[in-house]
């Protein structure tokens, strides 16, 4: 926050990370019109060394999540049956989550601006990049990319409960202004890209910040981060920061209780009709 309490700055998160970032992937971006969205989205012209980096990394992360990450993003993984030795076109990935939770793919040209994405999720689009990281970060990049976004969120909204849920957080930050949108960000924050979920196999990944990331995946359920029960109204209010692994995560018991107790703390504030 740069020394500013919460009740002096009120710009967003976004913005906030734009500060701070030299890299322009960083920067988030308004869009100027509709992006493409499914079957309208086209396939890049890719160049050998990119697919490489994309089966590398697929390669990798699928072998590491056996027992890390939850059944039901494991179960999605199957579902989008992503190509293994290729870059996946949008357009198939939005085929697939129609089929799976009746949402769609959009194609996003980098971080987008967060009236332009929660616009999307309040309609079930979800907004994805189509570029991929460079070689040398392999392990981290400071913007999401396309192995983020594919292999990371995708998988978890062909799953209906999540799915739903991910739609009420873009319709809640829609109707949110101010500190509430800033609420809405921690929530979101906490949940869809740092949730873990505790299972009767042990403690599992579901958020797509983590599963997309090798390091933070080990990181995460290592006694070196303290886990808290998931419980909107803390989670609401807890500060975080994006450049290092996080210290302190927030642990759901389903995925019920997750969209249920989200409706019922978003109704509380007026941002959900009840
Ligand atoms: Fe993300």
């Amino acid at each position: 926050m740069n020394g500013k309490t919460e009740e002096q700055d009120q710009r967003s998160a976004f913005d906030k990370a734009s500060d701070d970032a030299l890299d322009p992937r960083c920067i988030p971006v308004k869009l100027e019109g509709p992006p493409p969205v499914g079957d309208a989205i086209p396939y890049p012209d890719y160049s050998d060394d990119e697919h490489d980096i994309w089966k590398t990394l697929f390669a990798r992360q699928q072998e590491l999540l056996v027992g890390r990450g939850c059944r039901e993003y494991m179960d999605g993984l199957a579902m989008m049956d992503f190509p293994t030795d290729r870059i996946p076109a949008l357009a198939d990935c939005s085929r697939s989550l129609e089929k799976a939770a009746n949402w769609r793919v959009s194609h996003t040209p980098g971080l987008l601006h967060e009236e332009d994405f929660f616009s999307q999720l309040a309609n079930r689009v979800f907004p994805s990049t189509n570029y991929i990281r460079t070689r040398d970060e392999l392990d981290y990049t400071p913007a999401p990319d396309m192995f983020h976004d594919v292999f990371g969120h995708m998988p978890m909204i062909t799953h209906r409960s999540f799915a739903d849920f991910y739609q009420k957080i873009g319709q809640a930050a829609m109707a949110a202004k101010g500190n509430d949108r800033r609420r809405l960000e921690r929530i979101y924050w906490f949940t869809v890209e740092f949730g873990l979920i505790d299972t009767s196999e042990g403690m599992r990944i579901y958020g797509n910040g983590i599963l997309s990331s090798y390091a933070e995946v080990q990181y995460s359920l290592t006694d070196k981060v303290k886990k808290l029960a998931f419980d909107p109204g803390a989670v609401s209010e807890q500060e975080y920061d994006v450049w290092h692994m996080q210290p302190l995560l927030y642990v759901i018991d389903s995925f019920e209780q997750l969209e249920d107790g989200f409706t019922t703390w978003a109704r509380g504030k007026g941002l959900l009709e009840g």
